[in-house]
C-alpha cells in the first residue's frame, strides 16, 4: 500500500476528491481506521477529553501526545498521520515551538503537526516549516483558547471575526501550511476559504463546501454519548454495543456460564 502524502492531499483537492480524516489515539483503533482506508489520521489533543477525561484540551502534555502518536504510527500502513501540538508547547516562542515539533517527529514518527491559530503564531509556524516538518493550520473554534472565548459555540459569525479568519487562512497558506482545519464556522465562510485557498481545507462543523471532513472517532462511533453537537453524524452506536456486551459478560460470570469446558485448558 502506498502512503498518503501532502502532495496527494493537494492533488485530491485539485481533482475534487474529498479528504476523509478522523482522530485516533491508540494502536487498535488506528489499525481499524487505517485498514478501512481513511486518508488522514489526526492524533488530536482531544485525547485530553476522550482518553483522559479532562474537561478541556489544555492539560494534555507533549509527552502524552507523543505516547498517543507513537501508538497510532505503529498501526498505520497508509494514512497520513498529523499530530496536534498541545497547549503550551508552541505559544511561548518559535524555538520552543520548533523543539516541540522536532520531539513529536523524532519520538512518535508522525508525518506532520497541527497548531491552533493564525498571525499570532506565524513565527512558530515558519520556524517549524523551515525544518521540513509539514504543518496543518487550525482556525475558527480553537479549543486551546476556550478561556478566551468562554464557550464552544460557532465562531466567526461577526464580520470582524470572519475578516480575521479570511486573512489568517491566507497567511497560513502563504507561510507554507499544507492544509487547514476550520472548526465550527458558518458554511458560507468555510466555502469562501476553500474556494480562495489552493491548499486543502478540512472542516468540522464547517458545512459541505470544503475539501474534506474530520470528526472525533469516538463521537462518530457513538462511544462518547453525551456530546451531540449539530455537526456530528453518528455512524454507529458502539457505546450501546459495548454496554450490552459487558452486561452479558457480567451475567455469564455471575451465573458461571463463562468459561465453559471448551474455554478452559
Ligand atoms: O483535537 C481534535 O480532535 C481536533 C479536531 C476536532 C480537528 O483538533
Ligand atoms: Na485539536
Amino acid at each position: 500500500v502506498k502512503l498518503v502524502t501532502t502532495h496527494q492531499l493537494l492533488a485530491m483537492k485539485q481533482r475534487g476528491e474529498k479528504i476523509a480524516m478522523l482522530t485516533a489515539y491508540d494502536f487498535s483503533m488506528a489499525t481499524l481506521l487505517d485498514g478501512a482506508g481513511i486518508d488522514v489520521l489526526l492524533v488530536g489533543d482531544s485525547a485530553s477529553n476522550v482518553m483522559a477525561g479532562h474537561e478541556t484540551t489544555l492539560p494534555i502534555t507533549l509527552d502524552q501526545m507523543i505516547y498517543h502518536a507513537s501508538s497510532v504510527v505503529r498501526a498505520v500502513k497508509r494514512a497520513f498521520v498529523v499530530v496536534d501540538m498541545p497547549f503550551g508547547s508552541y505559544q511561548g516562542n518559535s524555538s520552543e515551538a520548533l523543539r516541540s515539533a522536532i520531539r513529536i517527529m523524532k519520538e512518535s514518527g508522525g508525518h506532520g503537526v497541527k497548531l491552533e491559530g493564525g498571525a499570532e503564531i506565524r513565527e512558530s509556524i515558519t520556524r517549524i516549516l523551515t525544518a521540513g516538518i509539514p504543518v496543518m493550520g487550525h482556525l475558527g473554534l480553537t479549543p486551546q483558547s476556550i478561556y478566551k472565548f468562554g464557550t464552544y459555540t460557532v465562531r466567526a459569525k461577526e464580520e470582524s471575526e470572519a475578516q480575521k479568519l479570511l486573512e489568517d487562512s491566507q497567511l497560513l497558506q502563504e507561510l507554507g501550511c499544507f492544509a487547514l482545519v476550520l472548526e465550527k464556522i458558518p458554511s458560507a465562510l468555510a466555502k469562501q476559504v476553500a474556494e480562495t485557498l489552493t491548499i486543502p481545507v478540512i472542516g468540522i462543523g464547517a458545512g459541505p463546501d470544503v475539501d474534506g471532513q474530520v470528526l472525533v472517532v469516538h463521537d462518530m462511533l457513538g462511544i462518547t454519548k453525551e456530546f451531540k453537537p449539530r455537526f456530528l453524524r453518528r455512524y454507529a452506536e458502539i457505546g450501546d454495543v459495548m454496554h450490552d456486551a459487558v452486561q452479558r459478560y457480567i451475567q455469564d460470570v455471575k451465573t458461571q456460564d463463562f468459561p465453559s469446558s471448551e474455554e478452559a485448558y
